[in-house]
């Protein structure tokens, strides 16, 4: 059971396959499931790779539901809780990070032939897009108040830190309720990325927990989510407005002008509104000033 928002597990345990790349601890997942899954209830996985969550789900004699890509289920493509025949009260969905370990015709399949459904075989454009529609399916699988929650380790590619766990956080149509860093051990990126460079090695992943909203599905979020666009149109002038201010006054026109020759996808009235309504400026002899 998790008492900590940090873990470490030296050794991964006696579960599913350790030569499967990117298999995980199974004792993580023990961790969840104790904390999450009520008496009785369903655990669900929709990718086990090599079948760590199998063994722990049969080790634990809980009741369980477990797939994969290479059994033949695709996240990206069928529904969750139709193919599963009853809501789970936890899933647990340990996705590949990006294309940093390539899956389908390498740790499976014919050899060099890609799933299309392989979220590893997908440029950064696909993955984001198909990681997003594979958490409104496991969002709609999970009875409502039930939890699941989606291990995500962060890359670095040609110098740059590619935060995937935060994008997890940002996709996900629920409330995160418990953010798990796991101090990860003997990682192959370990002898390579990091033998001769000078960088900062990364030595963690994160279990994201989310818990099911009551009374809510993909258009609830479509709705909310249009509307978090538009209130985030709107402070993002007035922030700006804000960082202008502090360097100097401006009048109204002064200002449209700064960020509409730069910025010109917005529109002059809904600047102006912002100049008229931010609490935390004034006008003042013809001139807006910080407050
Ligand atoms: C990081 S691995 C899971 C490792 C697993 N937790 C273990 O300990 O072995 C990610 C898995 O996602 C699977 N996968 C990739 N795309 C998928 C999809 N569209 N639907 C279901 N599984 C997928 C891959 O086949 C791979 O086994």
């Amino acid at each position: 059971m998790f008492t900590n928002s940090v873990v470490s597990y030296p050794n991964r345990g006696n579960f599913g396959n350790n030569r499967y790349r990117g298999n995980c601890t199974g004792h993580i997942i023990v961790d969840l499931i104790e904390t999450y899954l009520p008496a009785g209830g369903l655990f669900v996985d929709p990718a086990i790779g090599g079948g760590t969550s199998l063994d722990v789900a049969n080790s634990m004699g809980i009741r369980y539901f477990c797939t994969d890509l290479h059994q033949g289920f695709d996240l990206v493509k069928d529904d969750l809780a139709k193919t599963v025949g009853e809501q789970a009260d936890l899933v647990f969905f340990h996705a590949p990070y990006a294309n940093m370990v390539v899956y389908s015709g390498h740790m499976w399949g014919k050899r060099g032939e890609p799933h299309e459904g392989d979220l590893s075989r997908m440029n950064d454009e696909q993955f984001v897009a198909a990681l997003q529609v594979c958490l409104f399916n496991i969002s709609d699988s999970v009875k409502p108040g039930g939890h699941y929650g989606v291990l995500m380790g962060n890359q670095r590619r040609k110098g740059q830190y590619i935060n995937w766990s935060s994008l997890v956080e940002r996709l996900a149509p629920d409330p995160l309720v418990d953010e798990i860093i796991k101090i990860q051990h003997n990682c192959v990126s370990d002898s390579t990325q990091y033998q001769q460079k000078k960088l900062v090695r990364i030595a963690h992943e994160k279990l994201l927990v989310f818990k099911k909203r009551p009374e809510s599905d993909v258009l609830t979020w479509l709705h909310h989510d249009h509307e978090a666009l538009r209130i985030s149109v709107t402070q993002g002038i007035e922030r700006a407005i804000r960082r202008i201010l502090q360097c100097a006054s401006f009048t109204s026109e002064q200002l449209v002008g700064l960020i509409l020759a730069r910025a010109p996808h917005y529109s002059k009235s809904l600047i102006l509104k912002v100049l008229k309504e931010c609490p935390y400026i004034i006008y003042d002899n013809g001139y807006f000033r910080l407050k």
